[in-house]
C-alpha cells in the first residue's frame, strides 16, 4: 500500500458526476444548479445523491417520498426532528434570540448541568457554533497556557475546517497540512495492524513527535484525540490504550485536546464521554455535532484555570456561539439523553449490532475485522491478501442504499464501513439492518 492509496476519509464515498447513471431529471438539475452556484468544494454522498426533504425518529425520506433508515447519523443523535427539540428551539425563537452579552438564566443552567457530565476539574464550558471553531479555541487555549506552538494528531484525523484545524486534518488531504511546521502526526492505534501492547506502541510513537518538536524549538502545545478515531477508520479497543499516551504528553507539559465532536453524548454506551473509556482526564474537551441535534452549538469544557488565564489575557466572543435558542436546543438533547436513557440503549443496541455482524463476518471473507463501541461501529473489507479493499466498502455503501439503509465508509484507506444510527433506535431496526446487510454480502 503507497500514500497514493490512502484516500482521506472526506473523500470516501462521494459522488462522482462523471461516472453517474440512471438519475432523475430533476436530480441532475439540482446537481448541475448546486455544481454552478456552489462550486466544487462540497461533495454530496453515494453513487445517486439523495435529496431529503423530511426525516421523523430513525427514519428519512426522499422527494419522492422513499424512506431510509439513517444507520449514519451522529448529528440527529436523539432522532430527526425529536419533538422535545423542535419544541424548545420554537418556544426560545418565538420569544428572543440574543447573544452572550446578555445575561441569560437558560444560557447558566446548560452551562452547569452540562459541566456536572464531566469529573469534577473539567468545570468551566464555551460555547461556539461548530466542532472546528471548539477546536480552533482549544488549540489557542493550549498554546495561550503552554507557550509553545506544537500539535500532534493521528494521519487521518479530522477536527474541522479553520486554517489551524484544517491543518490538523490530514484526512482532508496533504495540501491540507501544508505550511504547518508546528504539526506532527502520528499513526493511529490500530489494534488490527499493530502487535503487542497497544497503549505502548501508541505512546511510543508520540513521545518520538514530541521529541521532534522539541528539537526543532518548537515544543509540544497539544496532543489532540478523537478517542474512537472516526477518520481514522474507528478503533474503540482494547481500552485504555490511550493513557499512556496522555502520560507522556503531561510529562511533557503538554496538554491533551479530547475532540469529542464524534464520540461524545454517549455515542459510544459506556458512559457520556468517549475519553472516560480510557481513564485519563483531558485538559480540554471539545464537542459538537449531535449536541443540538441539528442546531449549530458546539463548545469546549476546561479547567476553570486555563479558562481564567486565557480570559484574562485575551478576549472571546461568537455571535452565534451559546444564543438561547441553540441553548434550548442543546438543554433539550441532554434532557432527552437522561429521560429515554439513550446511554444505556446505545451500549445495549451497539451490542446487538456487533453481535449480528460477527455472524455474518464469520461467512465472509472480505470482512476483515468488525469493531465498535455503543451505537459507533466499523466493519473493515479487506482482499484475500489482507489488503484494504475500498471497492468492496464502496459496493456495500451503495447496495445498502439501494435497500433503504443509510450508512457510509472511512478510515485511511476508506475501506471500513462507519455505522452510527441515531441513540434511539430499537431492535426491530437494528435486526431489519442486520437482514438487508447479510443479504447485501451474500
Ligand atoms: C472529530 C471531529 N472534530 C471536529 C469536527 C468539525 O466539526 P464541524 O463540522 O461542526 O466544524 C468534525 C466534523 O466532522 C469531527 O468529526
Amino acid at each position: 500500500m503507497t500514500t497514493l492509496d490512502r484516500v482521506g476519509a472526506l473523500s470516501v464515498n462521494g459522488f462522482d458526476a462523471s461516472s453517474a447513471v440512471g438519475l432523475s431529471t430533476r436530480t441532475l438539475d439540482l446537481v448541475e444548479r448546486r455544481r454552478r452556484v456552489l462550486g466544487p468544494a462540497y461533495h454530496l454522498m453515494y453513487e445517486t445523491p439523495l435529496e431529503l426533504v423530511r426525516g421523523e425518529g430513525v427514519y428519512v425520506y426522499d422527494a419522492d417520498g422513499t424512506r431510509y433508515l439513517d444507520m449514519y447519523n451522529n448529528v440527529a443523535s436523539v432522532g430527526h426532528c425529536h419533538p422535545r427539540v423542535v419544541e424548545a428551539v420554537t418556544r426560545q425563537m418565538s420569544l428572543i434570540n440574543t447573544h452572550t452579552r446578555y445575561l441569560h438564566e437558560a444560557v447558566i443552567n446548560y452551562a452547569e448541568d452540562l459541566v456536572g457530565t464531566f469529573p469534577d476539574r473539567l468545570d468551566t464550558a464555551m460555547f461556539t457554533c461548530t466542532g472546528s471553531e471548539a477546536n480552533d479555541l482549544a488549540l489557542r487555549i493550549a498554546r495561550h497556557a503552554t507557550g509553545r506552538q506544537g500539535i500532534i494528531v493521528t494521519e487521518s484525523a479530522y477536527h474541522g475546517g479553520t486554517v489551524d484545524v484544517a491543518a490538523c486534518s490530514p484526512s482532508m488531504g496533504p495540501t491540507s497540512v501544508r505550511n504547518a511546521p508546528w504539526l506532527r502526526t502520528v499513526p493511529a492505534p490500530d489494534a488490527y495492524r499493530v502487535e503487542g501492547d497497544l497503549g505502548t506502541w501508541f505512546a511510543e510513537q508520540v513521545q518520538a513527535q514530541i521529541d521532534d518538536l522539541a528539537a526543532s524549538g518548537i515544543g509540544i502545545a497539544a496532543l489532540m484525540i478523537d478517542s474512537i478515531f472516526a477518520s481514522d477508520g474507528i478503533l474503540p479497543e482494547p481500552t485504555p490504550f490511550l493513557k499512556p499516551a496522555a502520560d507522556v504528553v503531561h510529562a511533557a507539559g503538554g496538554m491533551l485536546i479530547a475532540d469529542e465532536v464524534q464520540p461524545g453524548f454517549g455515542r459510544l454506551g459506556a458512559s457520556m464521554w468517549g475519553f472516560e473509556r480510557h481513564g485519563l482526564l483531558p485538559d480540554i474537551v471539545t464537542m459538537g455535532k449531535p449536541m443540538g441535534n441539528g442546531m449549530p452549538i458546539a463548545g469546549l469544557v476546561m479547567q476553570s484555570s486555563l479558562a481564567e488565564q486565557f480570559g484574562r489575557d485575551l478576549r472571546y466572543f461568537n455571535t452565534f456561539g451559546g444564543n438561547p435558542v441553540t441553548i434550548a436546543a442543546a438543554q433539550a438533547v441532554l434532557d432527552v439523553i437522561r429521560d429515554e436513557d439513550l446511554v444505556s440503549n446505545s451500549a445495549a443496541m451497539g451490542e446487538r449490532m456487533l453481535a449480528g455482524l460477527r455472524t455474518v463476518a464469520d461467512r465472509v471473507d472480505s470482512i476483515g475485522d468488525v469493531r465498535g463501541a455503543g451505537l459507533f461501529v466499523g466493519v473493515e473489507f479487506i482482499g484475500p491478501a489482507g489488503q484494504p479493499d475500498p471497492a468492496e466498502a464502496l459496493r456495500v455503501v451503495n447496495a445498502m442504499k439501494k435497500r433503504g439503509v443509510l450508512i457510509s465508509a472511512t478510515g485511511l484507506y476508506g475501506n471500513t464501513l462507519k455505522i452510527r444510527p441515531p441513540l434511539s433506535i430499537e431492535a426491530a431496526d437494528v435486526d431489519y439492518f442486520l437482514e438487508q446487510f447479510a443479504t447485501v454480502l451474500a
